[in-house]
């Protein structure tokens, strides 16, 4: 399995950057891969997470100031990890370049709001400066709907929307749940907390489909606004 480095980046608080990193992290940890986190949020939310219970106690994760995210992606890296995941906080700040820099694929995880769709749409052009300053940057730039209610309007237009726009969203969405909150307070995540419920079911369908962005599944396309070409 080759490295991967996958971050979660928004200029908004609560848009589901820590609970849909963990979910991924968690995830494939369950299912045996090597996977590390890099907590770049000075809130240190993940690296919490995982104190609070036994669940992920098994789960690496590293507690980076934003001027050292760059070297510990080296060190995960050199360490062997097949899967180096980075939370960045809810502003921009050098761990957001750097992790953006180094990653194969940024997602942009927002919730289902014209407020939202314009901060997600807003960090897509800053990813697009900041990759720009790079001669070679093949990564894949999503966004990943987070916290819908499940068959709304809401969801459908800003789908719709985002697509207008020339923006790619997941098709998976990380609908809006209780378990996830439940499950954080028990430092655990809904594959480990609630295996056969709703919300493990739509993480599994989040892990596939970023497994295949990562392997470059062929019509999957990449590049910022998922040219297809
Ligand atoms: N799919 C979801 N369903 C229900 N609650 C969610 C979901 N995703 C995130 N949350 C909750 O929303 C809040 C903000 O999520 P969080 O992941 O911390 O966002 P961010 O890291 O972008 O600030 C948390 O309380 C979290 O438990
Ligand atoms: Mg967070």
């Amino acid at each position: 399995m080759p490295q991967k480095v996958i971050s979660f980046v928004t200029m908004k608080g609560g848009s589901g950057k820590s609970t849909s990193a963990m979910c991924l992290a968690a995830h494939w940890y369950k299912a045996g891969v090597r996977v590390a986190l890099v907590d770049a949020d000075p809130a240190a939310t993940l690296v919490r997470w995982i104190e609070t219970g036994d669940d992920l106690n098994g789960l690496r994760a590293a507690a980076t100031a934003p001027e050292a995210v760059a070297e510990q992606i080296n060190t995960l890296k050199a360490d062997g990890f097949q899967r180096i995941i980075i939370d960045t906080p809810g502003f921009r700040s050098l761990a957001t370049d750097d992790a953006i820099r180094q990653s194969d694929l940024v997602l942009v995880p927002m919730r289902p709001s014209p407020v939202d769709f314009q901060v997600a749409a807003d960090t897509v052009e800053l990813i697009d400066q900041i990759v720009a300053e790079r001669a070679t940057w093949d990564g894949t730039v999503r966004f990943l709907m987070s916290q819908t209610t499940r068959g709304s309007v809401i969801a459908r237009h800003m789908r719709a929307q985002m697509e207008a726009a020339g923006y790619y969203p997941l098709a998976v969405e990380l609908s809006s749940r209780v378990v996830y909150g439940e499950a954080a307070l028990a430092g655990s995540t809904p594959s480990f907390y609630q295996p056969r419920g709703g919300a493990t079911v739509d993480i599994a369908a989040f892990v596939t489909e970023v497994e295949g962005l990562l392997s470059g599944t062929p019509g999957t396309g990449t590049g910022i606004k998922n040219r297809t070409g």
